[in-house]
């Protein structure tokens, strides 16, 4: 008997006791039976030379992140049909081992379309001149090539002992990219059936770790849908047993050439994280000390808000307060002070000012 128990205790051991065991609950994502909560932020990697990554990945972890998101961009990697390229910049299993070695985790954004204001969302151009394909749909010449890609990158990423289920740094992966945006507008029944084969196809590599999809409100299961928005707090994924999680924060948007600069202030960031964490946090069981959370979602209208017993608090417009003890306003969003720069565009003052201009390669 004894010798059964610890022979069950060692075959379990096998699978996970040299890694981390992720799954999750409609609360949160769960570490080793410990709910938490991962801020996370990107770095690109062919974005920066590799001797640049590791300051990249310590300036993150000063600023308190837990994860270092990145997507996989297949176009460098593959810029002629099976002939790779995963050296120098695009080394991403360096990249990754770095992270793990600041003590982060990974979240893999395979793609492999990836949007990622990246020319062509990283489709490589011999992909789109191949005959008979149909890009991002039920088109089998299309899924050939991504099936291909993605399980060599998982491989990749497998023989390096990558994946928190083999003890290393990858918490998350994704498969696709927004798709849900443009799946029925776009292709249809076609495009439905395309996503639910992402799906398995992405489930059937056995990575050991939870799926993402972003901006996809019917993500089949067990994948986990999660928000890119400005605001997420409202937001919530498609099935009750997936977490609310949001892969993109939208603190800033693009900038036309000669428009104002889309500017978003660290007080209206605040107050967005701060609801969404008053939403979570009522619409499940989150067991903290005794916090209140006060919103005023209202956009011009300050509110003074009366608790019974425990006093009055003034909460301005478009913030939220957070009690401590649900008497003691300990936070505000909007009296967070930051520093903010903005671009300013100066015409050059020299009379017969000449700019010279060179082309690099
Ligand atoms: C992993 O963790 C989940 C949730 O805590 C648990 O249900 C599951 O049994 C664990 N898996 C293993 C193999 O320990």
């Amino acid at each position: 008997m004894f010798k059964l128990q610890w022979l069950v205790a060692t075959l379990a051991c096998l699978t996970f006791c040299i890694g981390d065991n992720v799954s999750y609950d409609s609360n949160a994502i769960i570490i080793n039976r410990e709910r938490r909560i991962i801020f996370s932020g990107s770095i690109h990697y062919p974005r920066s030379t590799e001797a640049m990554w590791p300051d990249l990945i310590q300036k993150a972890k000063d600023g308190r992140l837990d994860a270092i998101e990145t997507y996989i961009f297949w176009d460098r990697h593959e810029l002629q049909r099976q002939k790779y390229d995963f050296s120098g910049c695009l080394d991403f299993i360096k990249f990754f081992q770095l992270i793990q070695d600041a003590g982060l985790y990974v979240v893999m954004r395979i793609g492999p379309y990836v949007c990622a204001e990246w020319n062509y969302g990283g489709f490589p151009v011999w992909l789109h001149n191949m005959p008979g394909i149909q890009l991002r749909t039920n088109n089998q010449v299309y899924k050939n090539e991504m099936q291909t890609f993605t399980t060599k990158i998982v491989n990749m990423c497998k023989q390096a002992n990558l994946f928190a289920s083999q003890g290393g740094p990858i918490i998350l992966a994704q498969i696709e990219n927004e798709y849900g945006n443009v799946m029925t507008p776009a292709y249809g029944d076609a495009g439905k059936a395309y996503i639910n084969w992402c799906a398995q196809m992405a489930e059937s590599l056995n990575i050991g770790v939870p799926w993402i999809m972003c901006q996809e409100s019917d993500a089949p299961q067990p994948i986990i849908n999660t928000c890119n928005r400005f605001y997420c707090d409202n937001f919530t994924p498609n099935n009750r047993k997936s977490p609310k999680m949001f892969t993109e924060n939208w603190v800033g948007w693009f900038k036309k050439w000669g428009d104002k600069d889309p500017y978003k202030t660290a007080e209206d960031v605040a107050f967005l994280w701060q609801d969404f964490f008053n939403l979570a946090a009522s619409s499940t069981i989150i067991t903290w000390e005794r916090f209140c959370f006060l919103s005023n979602t209202d956009e011009k209208n300050d509110a003074t808000i009366d608790l019974q017993g425990d006093g009055k608090y003034f909460v301005p417009a478009w913030s939220v307060s957070i009690l401590d003890g649900c008497n003691k306003e300990v936070y505000n969003t909007a009296k967070v002070n930051s520093q903010t720069s903005l671009f300013v565009k100066k015409k050059n003052e020299k009379e017969n000012a000449q700019l010279s201009w060179a082309w690099a390669p």
